[in-house]
């Protein structure tokens, strides 16, 4: 087997990021600092208003010097777009309001300084209409109707009315989850430089090549007239996912200018027109037999969406996938506002739904009187409840086990307020989590240099979640190299194509192909050494040569063998290239994959303030084999701080008399800052799984997220006898 050849072991190493230093040292080209001669700046003017229509853009004042450019629905860039089929895309083919915030016009200038000053006199007027943007408001207003999305409307198993009805011990309740807006460190980007008719584009997307597609179309080019490159990327947790209107339009401005554009988004512009998670209502009906097996689950969710596109969050797929229970109903219902589209965050559909049904869970464990995490283990679904399909891996239990054990959760006392500490009332709790392992097609390449060093490369993305490293460790190791001797380039359309960043998928997609193409690639080596005269493996069979530590020998002899670069020093090309295009195989249809965890938060509440804190908190989590310990810890490390800030600190606040979102800024949006975050003690379970891909990895990303937020809410529960089921967990929510 070739993948024996190697002794050179990389993958599961706690590597440091290889990336790190260019990171730490400023060298890492982001896409706002990309240097080109002639640059022009743009900056993007929003509506003041949510509905309604442009009257007039007078840009007299604005126009002082010529490098000024303004374009709007008045003055579109030249020559016009071709029209696309993108539903957030709007790129000033008419004169609509359709949300407060959305992208008016765009001004260029020689300096970012004079567009923004420019933007600044620009004079509008409009035809104001009333607008709504609250959810509540709207539920309970006729005008407005609920609607049956397109997808994920509505599923079904079982009897749930009748099973509801006769089970002993029910719950029945309502939570609801705020809006929340993405803000990664870095804020979009796009730099967009035209030669001829091609295009280049740096982006900072979580999707090089779902950008380049949407802007060949959108352009009227043939996609291999654009490249994107998007090499470093300040975060993105689901709003890079998406194309949004600034990058098209930074691409027709700066072709109309016949100049390279840049476009930054200002952290306030983060808010409204690139994307947010959607506020949502659950309800959520629960029962059990006496002794605790699930009868019955419902779950109704209704989310919000823009007037113009459809976004669902999908906050069922918790009661659907988590529990063994043979009657469920679940529906997702959508009410169009007039704000801007809603879109992908962190775990979408996970994060809101197993706030609900994991709150919900442990309300039922109150009302048998039972401990929740028993109640989790009595109904821990054996096989996909959902599906019926087996899981291709399944460790849950022992998550619940380990993280039990690594948490003290014997320590617990059920009666709400029975532990206090220093003046704080201390309470526990817990939660599941799971994720879909999702796998996607992807391709990758090597090239052996005869420098003894190899180039990889994929068309994929590092958002922050290490694939640098981890596709470098893997790599190395099928390559028999050390990871010094191997560079690892991604964030290119020029390059082997990737899938987008979403999903916790990139390591289980993209690191397959990486793999097979470094198989492959010391596979032609050997067949290159074995057919050179001058080399000393000359006439050996393939299966004898063994590669390590960049050098091939024949298995029996070790005294016969020579090092990559000597091999390649002698071909014609100086090199050797090899190519593996990955399409996952049809085990989705035998097998449900997923990845899961067990969630135990302790939190500290005030009695006095009502502030809580949460003071400890350990994730048990499953993900298969773990490419790299300390990339991997971070994520979860990453995604507990999200689930911690979902519970306690963020909402985006909308005046809904105005329909403007008002903490359109890091002061007052709350995150949590290092003084919010205690000890936080991810681990990983050990787990097996020969099916999901060659390589045994499962998706991880958004496992930290998940039922976090449930976890500390339960928490709040157990500290103070107060439950709480709208997010964020405020003071005030404490104290009523
Ligand atoms: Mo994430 S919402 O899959 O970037």
């Amino acid at each position: 087997m070739l993948d024996k050849t190697t002794s050179n072991k990389e993958i599961g190493k706690a590597l440091n990021r290889v990336d790190g230093r260019l990171k730490v040292t400023g060298q890492a080209q982001y896409s706002a600092e990309v240097k080109l001669p002639n640059l022009a700046y743009g900056v993007v003017v929003q509506s003041t208003i949510a509905r309604g229509r442009i009257k007039d853009i007078d840009t007299s004042k604005a126009i002082s010097s010529p490098d000024i450019n303004v374009f709007s629905y008045a003055h579109r860039p030249q020559p016009l777009r071709k029209p696309g089929k993108s539903d957030n895309l709007f790129l000033f083919d008419d004169p609509i309001i359709r949300y407060h915030g959305q992208i008016i016009a765009l001004v260029t200038a020689d300096s970012l300084e004079s567009a923004k000053r420019a933007a600044s006199l620009l004079k509008i007027s409009y035809e104001e209409q009333k607008g709504q943007t609250s959810l509540q408001l709207a539920m309970s207003n006729e005008r407005h109707q609920l609607l049956v999305p397109k997808e994920e409307a509505n599923s079904k198993r079982g009897d749930f009315s009748s099973a509801f009805k006769a089970a002993p011990i029910k719950i029945s309740e309502t939570y609801t989850t705020p809006v929340e807006t993405h803000n990664p460190m870095e804020p979009f980007a796009t730099t967009a430089v035209w030669q001829g008719s091609s295009l280049t584009v740096y982006d900072s997307t979580q999707a090089v090549f779902v950008t380049r597609d949407v802007l060949a179309e959108t352009l009227g080019l043939p996609a291999k007239q654009v490249r994107v490159i998007s090499r470093f990327i300040g975060g993105g947790f689901g709003c890079k996912l998406s194309v949004w209107s600034h990058v098209p339009l930074t691409a027709m401005a700066a072709r109309d200018i016949n100049r390279p554009l840049k476009l930054v988004l200002e952290r306030a512009q983060m808010f409204g027109p690139v994307g947010f998670r959607p506020s949502t209502i659950q309800k959520l009906s629960i029962a059990a037999d006496k002794n605790g097996q699930l009868k019955a689950i419902n779950h109704e969710v209704v989310s919000e969406t823009s007037s113009f596109a459809e976004f669902v969050e999908t906050a069922t797929v918790c009661a659907k996938s988590t529990y063994a229970c043979d009657n469920v109903d679940t529906s997702q219902r959508i009410l169009r506002l007039d704000i801007g589209k809603p879109t992908w965050m962190r775990a979408p559909g996970h994060a809101t739904g197993s706030f609900a049904v994991e709150s919900a869970m442990d309300e039922l464990a109150v009302a048998l009187g039972m401990d929740p995490l028993e109640l989790r283990i009595k109904n821990f679904a054996d096989k996909d409840p959902d599906s019926k399909l087996p899981w291709s891996s399944n460790v849950l239990r022992d998550c619940y086990r380990q993280g039990a054990e690594r948490f003290g959760w014997k320590n617990r006392v059920a009666k709400p307020g029975s532990i206090t500490r220093e003046g704080q009332f201390v309470g526990m709790g817990m939660a599941t989590s799971l994720h879909a392992s999702w796998r996607n097609p992807a391709s990758a390449s090597v090239k052996l240099l005869s420098d003894g060093t190899a180039l990889v490369q994929s068309g994929t993305q590092d958002i922050g979640t290490g694939t640098y490293t981890v596709m470098s460790q893997i790599a190395a190791e099928k390559l028999a190299l050390p990871v010094s001797k191997v560079k690892f380039e991604l964030g290119d359309t020029n390059m082997p194509p990737g899938p987008m960043s979403g999903g916790s998928t990139t390591a289980l997609s993209v690191g397959p192909p990486v793999a097979m193409a470094a198989l492959a690639a010391i596979k032609k080596l050997i067949e290159v050494a074995i057919e050179d005269k001058q080399s000393p493996l000359f006439g050996a069979k393939a299966e004898a040569v063994s590669a390590d530590n960049g050098t091939l020998s024949l298995k029996d002899d070790k005294r016969k063998s020579e090092t990559y670069g000597a091999i390649l020093k002698r071909t014609k090309s100086k090199s050797l290239e090899a190519r593996y295009d990955n399409t996952p195989g049809n085990e989705e249809s035998k097998y449900s994959m997923s990845s899961f965890g067990a969630q135990f938060a302790e939190v500290e509440v005030d009695p006095d303030f009502g502030t809580v804190r949460v003071s400890r908190f350990v994730g048990a989590y499953s993900g298969g084999v773990i490419l790299n310990p300390k990339t991997a810890r971070s994520q979860m490390i990453g995604g507990i701080i999200f689930g911690i800030s979902m519970a306690l600190h963020e909402q985006t606040v909308t005046d809904h008399n105005l329909n403007c979102i008002i903490n359109n800024n890091l002061a007052e949006y709350n995150l949590p800052v290092h003084a919010d975050i205690a000890n936080l003690e991810p681990f990983f379970v050990e787990e097996h799984d020969p099916i999901i891909n060659t390589l045994g990895v499962k998706g991880i990303g958004e496992l930290g997220i998940t039922g976090a937020a449930a976890a500390i809410a339960n928490a709040v529960y157990n500290a103070t006898g107060k439950r709480i089921r709208d997010l964020p967990i405020t003071l005030d929510k404490v104290m009523s």
